[in-house]
């Protein structure tokens, strides 16, 4: 596995490499969930292309952009046993320019959900995501579908920006009792992790009332909330899959988003029927 810092570099030794590049963009502190993106970029692809970078534009004024995980010796490890070919770990400066050009998040889909509690972090996102694809220009790229929201403004901004890219969705680990996996798990404890499971229970509710028939949008909401009580509840959204509001779930083309706060940690999770 070679690592590397300098994008022009990676452009450079990609250039020379054969067959289709499989690309993972992370901000490191690696756990299953990345190593599931990985292995199915593995599967996939002749190489295999990870990045590590917790990108600044993300992260709003106040925010913990400090005092993230950075494990970069376990990340390197983990990377190399899953068989990643380029582990590219940039700095910001090697990255960001002054008086940049810049690429901003939609005025609607960017600023609901989770763009309402931290209005321009998905233009953040966007604009690195941007960066790490042209530097990386693979033929597959994967990302959680976890982060639904994330992951639906990447595919647009491919979209829009008619790049060339094929964004693979991949399915959310969950351990056996169905929690997701999330790395802020580890800050709960056992009796809050314990009312953090209400969260994959109410999808699980509402996914057993539309296959029973119900298919009323506010009906299934209702149910949620009660299940969810008394967690603080950020929200409870049912919308189309391009996060578009819907009176009734479609099947094939519903997401159940919901996101909490138990304790002191804000957790999320989706469901897609
Ligand atoms: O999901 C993440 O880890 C980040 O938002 C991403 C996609 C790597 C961009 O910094």
């Amino acid at each position: 596995m070679k690592i590397i810092s300098d994008a022009l570099e990676l452009k450079q030794e990609l250039r020379e490499c054969k067959g289709a590049i499989g690309y993972v963009a992370t901000m490191g502190a690696l756990h299953e969930g990345h190593i599931s993106l990985i292995k199915a970029a593995r599967s996939a692809n002749e190489i295999v292309v990870v990045s590590i970078f917790v990108n600044p534009t993300q992260f709003l004024v106040g925010e913990d952009l400090d005092k993230y995980p950075r494990r970069d010796e376990a990340d390197k490890k983990i990377c190399e046993l899953a068989g990643v070919d380029f582990l590219f770990m940039p700095k910001a400066e090697d990255l960001y320019f002054e008086d940049e050009v810049k690429i901003a998040a939609p005025n609607v889909r960017g600023y609901i959900l989770e763009g309402a509690t931290r209005p321009g972090h998905f233009s953040g996102v966007l604009r690195v995501v941007m960066k790490l694809l042209n530097i990386v220009n693979p033929a597959n790229a994967y990302f959680g579908k976890k982060d639904a929201q994330q992951l639906h403004l990447i595919e647009l901004m491919v979209k829009h920006y008619f790049m060339d890219v094929n964004i693979v969705a991949v399915d959310t680990l969950r351990d056996s009792d169905g929690l997701a996996l999330s790395s802020r798990n580890v800050y709960l404890s056992k009796e809050q992790r314990q009312e953090a499971l209400k969260i994959s229970k109410s999808l699980y509710m509402a996914s057993s009332m539309v296959s029973r028939g119900i298919v009323d949008v506010k009906v299934i909401q209702k149910e949620m909330y009660n299940i969810l009580a008394p967690l603080e509840i950020g929200y409870v959204a049912i919308l189309s899959r391009d996060f578009k509001a819907i009176e009734k779930v479609e099947l094939g083309n519903t997401v159940i988003l919901v996101e909490a706060v138990v304790g002191t940690t804000r957790l999320l999770d989706n469901i897609w029927l």
